[in-house]
Formats: C-alpha cells, sequence, structure tokens
C-alpha cells in the first residue's frame, strides 16, 4: 500500500488500519515503527503519519569519476575468480581442485556443527592464534617438533598465502615461485606487489640448481613451493633434492614457504614427509589447507613458524581480520580426530585413484597427439600438453562453448608459458564425466 501512495500522502488512523487490515494496535505499531526506521513513513507529531518523500535513482548512474579515484593499479587479476567461480551448472567441471559433494565427509561435517554450535564458547572469543587443540592437531602432523605455540589458524590457505606475502616482503621485493605455479599464489604475490621470479621445475620438482641461481642473483628472501603434487604440474619434490634447496634456503637467509595443500591426497604409496620435519632453524613456514581434504567452505588453515617470524605473522594476521570462527575452528578438529575421518580419506583416494586412472586413460586413448609430461601419484590435477599449433585460450574457450570447464595452463605460469598446457582437474567429476570431456576435447582438436 505505501509504495502506491506518492510521497507526502497521509495515513489512516491506527484505528482505521487494525479495523481495515484486521491487525492487533501492537501489529500496526511495529509494522509502522519498521517502515519509519526503513525511511518509508515520518511521524508529524500531532499531525500523522505520512509517506516519505522518496529519492528517484538516476536510470544511468554515473560512475566515471572512479576511473580517476581508482588510478591503474594492475596488480590484481581474474584469473584467480574464474577458478573459484562454479560455472555453468550443467558444464563440466574440470577447472576446481576441490572436491565435490559426493567426496565430502557429509555425515561427519553435520554431526560436528551441531556438537559444535550447541558449546557453550562457541560464538566466544578464542586465542587468536587459534583454538589450541586444533593448532596441536596441526603441529603434530608436520612430522617434526613443532607444538601448538607455532601454530596459527587461518581462514584457508589463500589467506595464510596472503598474510606470509605481504607481511614478510615489501612491494617491489622478489619473490621466488616454482613455474608453473598455483594461480592463486601469482594473485597474492601481483596483489602485494611483488617482483615474481619464476625458476622451473622438471618431473622431480624445482631444480636445485636453479633455485639456489636465483636466490644468489635476486637476494629473494621468500621462496614459494608445493613440495608434495604441486599443482599443477603433480611433481613430488624428489627426496635428494631436498636437502640441497633448504641448503640453498638456508645459505642465502631465505624462508621457505611450503605449501602442503596436497597432504592426504597420495594415490599411491605415501610421499615423503613435509619438509619442515628436517628443518630446525626457522627457515621453512608450512602451511596445510583443509578446503581440499574437508570441502571448500571448510576455510581453516595451519601456518606453522619458528623464531621471529611466527610473531610477525601472528601479529599480521590480528591485523588482517583478527581471528577465525571458533565454531568453524571447533568443527574442523572434530572431523580431523572423528573416527570415521581415516576410512573417509580411505575411500576417497580410492575414487580419486579411479578418476585419475579414467582421465589418463582416456587422454592416452583419444588424444594421441597430447602429453601428459607425468601421470600423478597423488593430488587432483593432470598436467597436459597440447601441440604446438594450438593455444591453450582458445582450447578452454571452445571447450567452454561445448560445456567443458577447464584450465588454460598459460594461467600457471608466473610469465610467458613455454607452451600449450590445460590443466585437468579430476576432483569434481566422475569416470563417465572424465571420459566425456576427453571426447569434447578429442573433437576441438580434431
Ligand atoms: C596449491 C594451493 N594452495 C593454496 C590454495 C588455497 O587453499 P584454500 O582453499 O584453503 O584457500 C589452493 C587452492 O586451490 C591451492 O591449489
Amino acid at each position: 500500500m505505501i509504495q502506491s501512495m506518492p510521497p507526502g500522502s497521509r495515513l489512516p488512523s491506527y484505528r482505521d488500519l487494525q479495523q481495515r487490515y484486521r491487525l492487533s494496535p501492537a501489529t500496526v505499531q511495529r509494522i509502522l515503527a519498521d517502515l519509519s526506521r526503513r525511511g518509508l513513513l515520518v511521524t508529524r507529531p500531532g499531525s500523522g503519519t505520512y509517506t516519505a518523500q522518496r529519492r528517484q535513482p538516476a536510470a544511468l548512474a554515473d560512475v566515471s569519476w572512479q576511473t580517476l579515484a581508482l588510478g591503474s593499479r594492475t596488480g590484481l587479476s581474474v584469473d584467480l575468480e574464474r577458478l573459484v567461480d562454479p560455472g555453468p551448472a550443467d558444464s563440466l567441471p574440470l577447472t576446481s581442485g576441490f572436491l565435490d559433494e559426493r567426496l565430502q565427509p557429509l555425515g561427519l561435517l553435520a554431526a560436528a556443527g551441531a556438537r559444535s554450535s550447541r558449546r557453550p564458547q562457541a560464538w566466544s572469543r578464542l586465542p587468536p592464534q587459534g583454538l589450541p587443540e586444533l593448532r596441536a592437531f596441526f603441529a603434530a602432523e608436520t612430522g617434526g617438533s613443532m607444538t601448538g605455540q607455532n601454530v596459527v589458524i587461518t581462514p584457508g590457505g589463500q589467506a595464510a598465502l596472503s598474510a606470509v606475502f605481504r607481511h614478510l616482503c615489501a612491494p617491489g621485493d622478489p619473490v621466488i615461485l616454482e613455474s608453473p605455479t598455483y594461480v592463486g599464489a601469482i594473485a597474492v604475490a601481483r596483489a602485494a606487489g611483488l617482483h615474481l621470479v619464476p625458476v622451473p621445475g622438471d618431473r622431480e620438482g624445482v631444480l636445485p640448481d636453479a633455485l639456489a641461481d636465483a636466490l644468489a642473483r635476486t637476494g629473494a628472501r621468500l621462496v614459494y613451493l608445493q613440495p608434495r603434487y604441486s599443482n599443477p604440474a603433480g611433481a613430488v619434490l624428489a627426496p635428494d633434492r631436498r636437502m640441497t634447496v633448504l641448503e640453498a634456503v638456508a645459505r642465502h637467509g631465505a624462508f621457505l614457504l611450503e605449501d602442503d595443500w596436497m597432504r592426504d591426497f597420495d594415490l599411491g604409496p605415501p610421499s615423503p614427509p613435509p619438509m619442515t620435519s628436517m628443518d630446525d632453524d626457522g627457515h621453512v613456514i608450512y602451511l596445510r589447507s583443509l578446503s581440499k581434504p574437508v570441502a571448500p567452505g571448510m576455510r581453516v588453515a595451519g601456518l606453522a613458524a619458528r623464531g621471529p617470524v611466527l610473531a610477525r605473522l601472528r601479529l599480521g594476521r590480528i591485523s588482517d581480520d583478527l581471528f577465525v570462527a571458533p565454531v568453524l575452528q571447533q568443527v574442523a578438529l572434530e572431523v580431523l580426530t572423528a573416527p570415521g575421518w581415516t576410512r573417509h580419506l580411505g575411500s576417497i583416494r580410492r575414487l580419486l585413484r579411479d578418476r585419475r586412472d579414467a582421465l589418463v586413460a582416456a587422454i592416452s586413448a583419444a588424444l594421441p597427439d597430447c602429453e601428459v609430461p607425468l601421470v600423478p601419484a597423488g593430488g587432483v590435477h593432470v598436467w597436459l600438453r597440447l601441440p604446438e599449433r594450438w593455444s591453450d585460450v582458445e582450447v578452454a574457450d571452445l571447450a567452454a562453448a561445448r560445456g567443458l570447464s577447464l584450465s588454460p595452463g598459460s594461467m600457471s605460469f608466473p610469465s610467458e608459458p613455454p607452451g600449450p598446457y590445460l590443466r585437468l582437474s579430476y576432483s569434481a567429476a566422475e569416470p563417465q564425466e572424465l571420459v566425456r570431456a576427453v571426447q569434447i576435447l578429442a573433437g576441438i582438436l580434431g
């Protein structure tokens, strides 16, 4: 009724309103008070209640002034946005490294969620560093001498990467990244205004000599690596390279940020323990996120460090966003320590193995001109080299038009890519969907 009355119209009296709409006096009063709070009514004492003047929004707002106000900040890229966008509901999802609902521990999450939200402290404050028992869990799993005191809980791996890059480096500082690497790490480094120094890797991870050379040449104080099933190439840093890498990092007085994002995703024999377990002197900053093994909405990660850098990260995280929702930390702890968790992990590993095998078999049968440089022994991605004549972006666009979402490899390179690649993720598609995806690709590549 209010919307249809011209501004400045007088409302019927309370009594009329009660009779017309058969409402109690209290209800009429509540509705009018609510409309006044929303600015739709004004009360003139002694005169009555009137409809308020309404501001007509401009048909075409002029926001062009913002161009000048914002300036040209080049650091932010849309690549990461594309990666986390769920995409069209009916497309084959080979972009995301997150597990789909079929592989998420929904029962454990529901039970842990119900229990955690009923705890009296569920909505109170925690120590900003995080829930002590959860920190102790992360520390114990590093396999070294860390304790819960060394761990800071962050709202996911991305937030931790952002904290490390921003609080340990200043704009313009060099940061060394294995190339190719995680799109989100490139995005964070660019957003922090850092100078990206790519160092190549091969089937056994980053090349130690090239890394030592880059450290010497650039004076970088931070190296970012994923030694276990690197994203996107799937390499595990070979055991005999690990000490050489650590020695180079230590010799140059640098930090190594070890992003152990695939800690739970060995699809065959166990991969080596975290590199942080080989370091006593605080060179390795260790990161383990739960969004991959649990669910994308589990925005919880543990960031572990030793020495003054821990204080820097702890204070940095507090200045970023105080602390992570206690209830979510409690849910995380309950899931990770539930009797069914290890069984659940075993079953998702089996299903992921089936998916990987189906994808790799379909590629070798239907895409003879493409190459899988490394069949990953774990993780969730297959890194596919396209024939030289193709552009990865063009193939990804053609695939999207045919209902298949995948990631062009160029997004994963901090600089010009050495060739056209695609990243195919098997964490959100069933084997038969993966086979269909490969058939679509075969149709495109002819
Ligand atoms: C290698 C790597 N590190 C970190 C992240 C970010 O993890 P989170 O979802 O916990 O923010 C991702 C997400 O895809 C990733 O692939």
